[in-house]
C-alpha cells in the first residue's frame, strides 16, 4: 500500500479501546460465572484471537459495535477443545492464557502465527512449572506450540527476572488456581492492569510496592462484572507523534488511558519540550485524561533508559520517528525487549527508517536516533508488524513522495480504524 497522510491534523478524536486491558476483561469475563458486559473493547484481530479461544472453551459470546457480552458457566464448565487453541499474531492471548491453561483439568495445545513462533516461551514455561503447571514447548521449552497438561498450581514466591507484563499476567492466572498464598517481586514496575482490573472481577489482591501478593483460591472468588475499556494510549501514540511534527496541527484525543505504568511516552515529550497538555478527566480504577497535543517546532532531543523503558515499551517505534525530529541526538537505552517483539524492533526501525532517508543506528541495547530530514525514497516493510506499519505511515508526513508500505494490513491487530481516523482529523 501507498500512503500518504495528510496533515495538518485538527480537531478531536477517541482512539479505540486499550488492547491490554481489553484482553483481560474477555479472560476475568470468561472464568466468572454469569453475564459480564465489556464497554468500548478494542475489536482489533489480537483481542478476536482471545474471544476465540473461549468461544472454543464453551463459552459464549457476543461481539457488537462498542460492546462484548461474555455468558460463561464458570471455569469449571471450560469444555475440552478439540483442536489446537490458535492465538494469531498475539503475545499477549499466548502468555496469559499458558496462565490460565495451567489450572484447567484437560489438556490444551497454544500455538499462533510465524511471529509467535519466534518469540521467547521459556520465559513462562519455566517459571508456570516452577508453580507446578506442567507445561512444555518446543524447541526444548523455548517456543510455541505450547502442551498444557492439568496439574495442582502451588504457591509460589517468585522474583521476575525480565521485566515483561504478560509474564506477570500468566503467573498471577495460574495463580488463582493455587492452594497457597502467590507472591511475585518485580525489579522494575510493568504495566499493572491485571493488578488494577482483578479487584473488579471479586479477587483481593494485595499491592504493596513492588510486591503482588494473591491468596490462595482466588479463582474461587471470581463473579462477573461490567467494565468499561479506556482508549488505548498506545495508539492515541501515533496520533500525539503525527500532531507534533506537522506545522499548524492542533488535536484533542479523549477518555485516553494514563495509567502510570503505561503513560512514559507524556513524559518524553514533555522532556522534548513537546507541546501536550493532560486534562485528566477520571482518576478511579483506570485513570483517563483528554490529551491536546500541538505542533511543536522545537523539539529537543533526549537520552531515555531505565525504568522509563517498561512504562512505553510499545510506543518506542513512534517515539524513534518523533527523536528524528529533534534538533540533536536522541538516545534510546535498555530497550533490548524490542527485539522480542511482533519483529525485531530495533532492526525494524532503524532499517525501515533508514529507507526512507532517517539516521540511525541499532545498538545492543536500543538505539541512536540522529536528527534528519527525509531525503530517500525506497519502499519499506511493515515485516507483520502492527506498530512498524503505523509508524511508517506517520512517517509519510514527512517524506516528499508517499511511502510505500509492504503488509500494511498488520495494523488490523490493534487499530484497525487508523486510516480512517488519520483521514478525518487531516481533512477537518
Ligand atoms: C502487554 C505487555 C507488554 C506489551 C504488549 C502487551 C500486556 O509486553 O509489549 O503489547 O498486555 O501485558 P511484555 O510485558 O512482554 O513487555
Amino acid at each position: 500500500m501507498t500512503i500518504k497522510l495528510k496533515a495538518p491534523l485538527r480537531g478531536s478524536a477517541t482512539v479505540p479501546g486499550d488492547k491490554s486491558m481489553t484482553h483481560r476483561a474477555i479472560i476475568f469475563s470468561s472464568l466468572a460465572t454469569g453475564q459480564s458486559v465489556i464497554y468500548d473493547p478494542l475489536l482489533g484481530e489480537d483481542c478476536l484471537s482471545t474471544i476465540d479461544v473461549f468461544r472454543r472453551l464453551g463459552v459464549e459470546i457476543t461481539v457488537s459495535d462498542h460492546q462484548i457480552t461474555i455468558q460463561s458457566d464458570g471455569w469449571s464448565n471450560f469444555k475440552e477443545p478439540v483442536q489446537v487453541l490458535y492465538t494469531g499474531n498475539s503475545g499477549t492471548t499466548t502468555r496469559l492464557l499458558a496462565g490460565v491453561m495451567s489450572g484447567l483439568p484437560f489438556r490444551t495445545i497454544l500455538s499462533g502465527d510465524a511471529s509467535i513462533g519466534r518469540r521467547p516461551m521459556k520465559r513462562i514455561i519455566e517459571p508456570l512449572n516452577a508453580m507446578g503447571a506442567q507445561v512444555s514447548g518446543s524447541h526444548n521449552n523455548t517456543r510455541t506450540p505450547i502442551v498444557i497438561e492439568p496439574s495442582m498450581i502451588k504457591g509460589i514466591d517468585h522474583q521476575m527476572t525480565v521485566a515483561s507484563a504478560q509474564v506477570k499476567s500468566a503467573l498471577l492466572l495460574a495463580g488463582l488456581f493455587a492452594d497457597e498464598t502467590v507472591r511475585i517481586t518485580e525489579n522494575v514496575k510493568t504495566r499493572n492492569h491485571t493488578e488494577t482490573m482483578l479487584p473488579v472481577y471479586g479477587v483481593n489482591i494485595q499491592l504493596e510496592d513492588n510486591v503482588i501478593t494473591l491468596p490462595q483460591r482466588s479463582i474461587d472468588e471470581m463473579r462477573p462484572s461490567d467494565f468499561k475499556v479506556p482508549g488505548d494510549i498506545s495508539s492515541a501514540a501515533f496520533l500525539m507523534v503525527a500532531a507534533l511534527i506537522t506545522p499548524g496541527s492542533d488535536i484533542t484525543l479523549n477518555n485516553v488511558g494514563i495509567n502510570n505504568t503505561r503513560n512514559g511516552i507524556v513524559e518524553v515529550i514533555k522532556m522534548m519540550n513537546g507541546n501536550i497538555e493532560v486534562s485528566v478527566v477520571t482518576t478511579d480504577g483506570e485513570p483517563t485524561a483528554a490529551i491536546r497535543v500541538q505542533y511543536t517546532s522545537e523539539l529537543k532531543p533526549v537520552t531515555i533508559e531505565g525504568a522509563l523503558i517498561p512504562r512505553l515499551i510499545d510506543e518506542l517505534p513512534i517515539i524513534a520517528l518523533l527523536m528524528t525530529q529533534a534538533d540533536g541526538q536522541s538516545i534510546i537505552k535498555d530497550a533490548e525487549e524490542l527485539k522480542v517483539k511482533e519483529t525485531n524492533r530495533i532492526d525494524a526501525v532503524v532499517e525501515e527508517l533508514g529507507k526512507v532517508g532517517f539516521h540511525l543506528t541499532a545498538t545492543e541495547d536500543g538505539m541512536i536516533v540522529n536528527p534528519g530530514r527525509s531525503n530517500r525514497h525506497k519502499a519499506t516493510d511493515s515485516r507483520g508488524d502492527h506498530r512498524i506499519g503505523m509508524m511508517l505511515a506517520v512517517a509519510s508526513l514527512l517524506t516528499p513522495e508517499p511511502v510505500e508500505i509492504k503488509g500494511f494490513d498488520s495494523i488490523a491487530v490493534s487499530f484497525p480504524d487508523f486510516m480512517d481516523m488519520m483521514e478525518r482529523l487531516g481533512t477537518y
